[in-house]
């Protein structure tokens, strides 16, 4: 298995690109299938979960032409509607494949999705089933691990969600564009990928309205078409970038990124003591001459503090004089990973499940560590870059589900860092 060893407290300096979001790619790549035209993408992240996507299509008997970061999707021969198990368990963007399979053939059979171990439960599904029962579909289930959802004819719904979810807000909404007649989902979740989406079912034919607020409305359609669509920045990357460079105080210019969708965080660094100044697609970190202080955060929903940049902040806080208790509000089992941050010499103590308290400032020291999941998997390496000595990082394929040629990026601002196989 590949692993990254990282030797740290090199001088960190110049510029970094961000690549096109995952969490948006995940998204547009199913929605392929809600027309038979082709569609384009652009600034797509050549990552294992945008493989694995891919694998999921062709199995379903889409073609697909790629070119680098730009890929040409078909899904006019699509033959079947039943995800293959082996393929869909890999991960949990499996399941942004069933609102739009069930859109067009009225009928989808699929395994529980698969993806990081990171929430009690296996990472639920129920909000998805409520919704598509909520658009007239029946549900067949074996023991919560298989399931067949039908519907003779599906109808426009009305739906609230009882718990604010990214992927059910954007399956429901896929699901709704092409069943004639008005669908009005409420307490929607609010995520720049979200308006993405609708964004470029829009330019297709589409009617949504709302998206990026709680409620969103679709005025459904018999079919649209396709075209072109350029994957947004991904705000987690820029948010584990910006962080990288407050904890090693370092230079770093971030590229082709949005930093309107990381205010949440921005505003708490500057509070922090982190110095840097941004532009419409870039953001300057400075070097600072002062310690960087502690600060308390709780992850929330966007445009809250993102679950996803939790584990980062956790190691910058290492670095800050004071004590910072970390409320992880989204999934139960996402503070686990920093048992392997104390290896490495922090101070954090775990309150409960939701809760650590982390004492700094505290040098770091290189261990010999495993990537328990993706956003886990890039706190390490940050920890390692600013450790003292050797680190190794093992199960890096969950990292590089989600991060493209990091070590080649991360080298080039001067990282000490490489792939062993
Ligand atoms: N939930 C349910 N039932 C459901 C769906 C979700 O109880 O049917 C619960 C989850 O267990 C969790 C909460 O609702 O406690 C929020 O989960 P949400 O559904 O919003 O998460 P998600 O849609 O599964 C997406 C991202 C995650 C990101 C979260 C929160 C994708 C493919 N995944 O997950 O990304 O952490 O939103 O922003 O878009 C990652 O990229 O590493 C990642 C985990």
């Amino acid at each position: 298995m590949p692993k990254f060893i990282i030797n740290g407290g090199r001088t960190l300096s110049g510029k970094i690109s961000v690549s096109g979001a995952k969490n948006s790619a995940l998204k547009i790549i199913p929605a392929a299938i809600l027309s038979k035209q082709p569609i384009t993408l652009s600034n797509l992240p050549i990552i294992e979960d945008v493989e694995r996507s891919f694998e999921v299509l062709v199995d379903l008997g889409a073609k697909i032409s790629k070119n680098g970061q730009e890929v040409i999707i078909e899904t006019a021969s699509l033959n079947k509607s039943e995800m293959n198990p082996k393929l869909a368990d890999k991960f949990r963007g499996s399941v942004m494949f069933i609102g739009p399979l069930l859109a067009r053939f009225k009928e989808v059979k699929f395994p529980h999705p698969g993806g990081c171990v990171i929430g009690a439960g296996g990472r639920p599904i129920d909000l998805f089933l409520e919704g598509y029962q909520a658009f007239g579909a029946e549900i067949k289930e074996e023991s919560g691990k298989f399931y067949n959802i039908k519907a003779e004819k599906l109808h426009p719904a009305h739906y609230f969600f009882p718990l604010v979810s990214v992927t059910a807000t954007e399956s429901m909404m896929m699901t709704a564009t092409i069943i004639p007649g008005t669908t009005i989902l409420q307490n929607c979740a609010m995520e720049p990928e979200i308006e993405a989406l609708a964004n470029y079912l829009n330019t297709q034919g589409a009617k949504i309205t709302g998206a990026g607020t709680p409620t969103i409305t679709i005025e459904g359609q018999e079919e649209i078409g396709a075209g072109k669509f350029a994957v947004i920045p991904d705000r987690i990357e820029t948010g584990s970038f910006v962080i990288l460079a407050a904890a090693a105080n370092a230079e770093i210019e971030i590229e082709n990124c949005n930093p309107e969708h990381i205010m949440t965080l921005l505003k708490i660094l500057k509070k922090i003591g982190v110095n840097f100044s941004t532009g419409p697609d870039w953001i300057k970190m400075e070097k600072r001459q002062t310690p960087l202080l502690s600060h308390d955060i709780k992850t929330h929903e966007y445009p809250g503090f993102a679950t996803d940049l939790q584990s980062p902040y956790v190691v910058l806080m290492t670095q800050a004089t004071g004590t910072a208790l970390i409320h992880e509000t989204i999934y139960d089992r996402r503070l686990l990973w920093t048992d392997m941050l104390s290896q490495m010499g922090a101070q954090i103590t775990m309150c409960d499940p939701h809760r650590v308290v982390v004492q700094g400032p505290t040098r770091l020291y290189g261990k010999r560590l495993m990537s328990p999941d993706l956003r886990a998997g890039i706190a390490l390496v940050i920890a390692a870059l600013i450790a003292d000595g050797r680190t190794e990082i093992d199960n890096i394929y969950q990292i590089d589900r989600g991060y493209e040629k990091l070590e080649e990026r991360l080298r080039a601002l001067g990282a000490d860092i490489e792939r062993v196989e």
